[in-house]
């Protein structure tokens, strides 16, 4: 069998002239589609989406810690006005529509009342010329004080905490309330001696 000649550089060089036209490769360009370089290339790509992917879910995890939920609850307190600013005897419904409470005042004090019927939770209603306030739902009546003494209310009205601030005027907390059935009515916040 004849031995294959040995080719000189220059010939070498043509003959790899020659294999480049026959692709379409010229030296110097990227290897085709599908070969090992693009391969390498693709997986280079996909390494970069990877870490840019992680980068954006850490970006938008830093910003969301700098805002955290926070519950935002209505405050439980707010002021009633000055004492001077209620008469002696009567049951104030100033207040009753917006935070339902009556504020009530003594000639030794004051107390402020839950306006809700401790039967099934409905509104009740004063009512001054009976000197009682009554349930509209199934008719339970509650004295000026709280306390029931008809229908089907299983228990006093709730009380609610009340101060006196800085400036001297009232303030309901309705945070705190006071039971009549737990003794909580001799407690210092469930009347206020003003
Ligand atoms: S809810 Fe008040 S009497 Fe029933």
């Amino acid at each position: 069998m004849a031995k294959a000649k040995k080719l000189s550089a220059e010939e070498q060089a043509a003959l790899d002239k020659v294999r480049g036209i026959e692709t379409g490769q010229v030296a110097g360009d990227p290897p085709p589609r599908g070969s090992l370089w693009s391969r390498r290339d693709f997986l280079g790509r996909l390494n970069w989406m990877g870490f840019g992917a992680f980068s954006t879910l850490f970006l938008l995890g830093f910003v969301r810690s700098a805002f955290p939920r926070v519950l935002f609850k209505p405050p439980t307190t707010f002021k009633a006005g000055f004492p001077d600013e209620y008469t002696v005897g009567e049951v104030s419904e100033r207040f009753k529509k917006e935070q339902r409470v009556w504020i009530v005042r003594e000639t030794d004090g004051f107390y402020a009342l839950f306006a809700k019927c401790t039967h099934l939770g409905c509104t009740p209603r004063w009512l001054k010329v009976e000197d009682k306030f009554k349930c509209p739902c199934h008719g339970s009546g509650f004295r000026k004080t709280g306390i029931n003494f008809e229908g089907p209310a299983p228990r006093p009205l709730e009380r609610y905490r009340m101060t006196l601030n800085e400036e001297g005027q009232l303030v309901v907390d309705m945070g705190v309330t006071y039971r009549y059935e737990k003794g909580d009515w001799d407690k210092p916040g469930a009347f206020l001696r003003a």
